[in-house]
């Protein structure tokens, strides 16, 4: 029988990585050695996309290069204009990302490139066009126009300006930002395997990021965040600690909670939780993180369950005016920096990625013709 405390490949090394690294016993997560307290707050979406891609931190003109070639690369191309309306009013947020991604790799003049110099300018457009293809799906499938991006600002201002319509206040892009920094990399996540597998196969990265897009979809992973909102939405605020034990006591997932590798808090959960408890206070209506806080008490009581990273994204993402089913697309935008990077790492150093499996089914049939049978 297949061993259960490998099942799901639990703690087997699929990789190694100089991108990230986690201490799950001690709830910490370090990208390319720098710990992530030392990050969060103190350095933009720009700054870690460079740091991950290109290796380091960047002075004050590598990040300027590097905006440069962000504001080059946001052109989609010919094919995601011509139907971006009709793939946005006929698909999910993620499902028309997937598609997008996948179209906008024919204006892509790398596109079959593997080269480590055509990867880095793949990941510098891909990490450009991800926030703004989020904004133009929201814009298609409302019908409304889209603020063009403005050039003093990053990424993070940017997508709050293209997707509310409204020029951001400076401590919610601040805010974003400092989401966009903790999602940006997480070791042998299930989306940046998925990206691994596809390039070792010596695709190319628009398709690595494809198979990764499809993967954080589910609510197992990236998912979980828009189905945490989704449930504050559905509670009744009063009775939050005996609807969160009836549903634990049924055998339901609480979403946004546990975690393969962190056996303490997940160190980017304090961070959302402290901006949670920021906007909310600022917002002047603190019920749904007065009720997080709540749901957070009882899970950590009946089940010694921690918050993950998608538990108070999802109150952030509200405070900030973000609609509920793009939570897990701002999710990908961060992530774009993490998927290119280990695409980037995966053909530096490849080896085809064909794991083993346990046979479990029937043995010694004897065929016999399709008549007979
Ligand atoms: N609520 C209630 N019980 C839970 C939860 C939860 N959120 N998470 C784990 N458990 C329980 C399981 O029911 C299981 O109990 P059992 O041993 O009595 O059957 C035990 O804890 C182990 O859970 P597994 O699902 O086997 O743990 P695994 O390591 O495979 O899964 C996962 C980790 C998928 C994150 C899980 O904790 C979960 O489903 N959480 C909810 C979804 C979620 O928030 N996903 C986002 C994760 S972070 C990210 O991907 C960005």
């Amino acid at each position: 029988m297949a061993d259960k405390a490998n099942k799901g490949l639990a703690d087997v090394v699929a990789a190694s990585t100089a991108l990230s690294d986690i201490d799950g016993r001690n709830g910490r997560l370090f990208y390319r050695g720098y710990d992530i307290h030392d990050l969060a707050g103190r350095t933009t979406m720009e700054e870690i996309a460079h740091l991950l891609q290109r290796g380091a931190l960047p002075n004050r003109d590598q990040l300027a290069a590097y905006q440069a070639d962000l504001v080059s690369g946001r052109e989609l191309g010919p094919l995601v204009e011509t139907n971006i309306t009709e793939i946005a009013l006929s698909h999910g947020p993620m499902e028309a990302l997937r598609t997008f991604v996948s179209l906008a790799s024919a204006n892509d003049p790398d596109k079959s490139d593997n080269s480590a110099e055509a990867n880095l300018r793949k990941a510098a457009r891909l990490t450009a066009q991800q926030a703004i293809l989020v904004a133009r799906y929201h814009a298609a499938r409302t019908g409304t126009d889209i603020p063009a991006p403005d050039p003093g600002q990053g990424i993070a201002a940017n997508f709050l300006l293209q997707v509310t319509g409204r020029r951001p206040d400076p401590r919610a892009a601040e805010i974003l930002d400092t989401c966009l920094v903790l999602h940006a990399d997480h070791t042998m996540n299930a989306s940046t395997f998925a990206a691994r597998v596809c390039a070792a196969t010596l695709s190319d990265m628009h398709s690595a990021v494809v198979a990764a897009l499809g993967t954080l979809k589910g609510p197992l992973h990236g998912g979980a965040n828009e189905q945490v909102m989704r449930t504050l939405e559905s509670l009744d605020k009063d009775g939050v600690a005996r609807a969160v034990r009836e549903k634990l006591a049924a055998g339901e997932k609480i979403m946004g909670f546990g975690h393969r590798v962190y056996k303490t808090e997940d160190p980017r959960a304090t961070h959302l939780r402290k901006m949670s408890r920021e906007l909310a206070e600022s917002s002047g209506n603190d019920i749904y993180y007065r009720m997080s806080q709540e749901m957070e008490e009882v899970v950590l009581a009946e089940k010694n369950l921690y918050p993950n990273v998608d538990f108070y994204a999802a109150t952030v993402y509200h405070y900030l005016g973000i609609p509920t089913d793009l939570f897990t697309p701002v999710f990908s935008i961060s992530r774009m920096a993490g998927w290119t990077a280990h695409v980037i790492e995966q053909h530096a150093d490849n080896r085809l990625i064909r794991p083993d499996s346990e046979y479990i089914g029937a043995k010694d049939q004897r065929w016999v013709a399709i008549d007979e049978r």
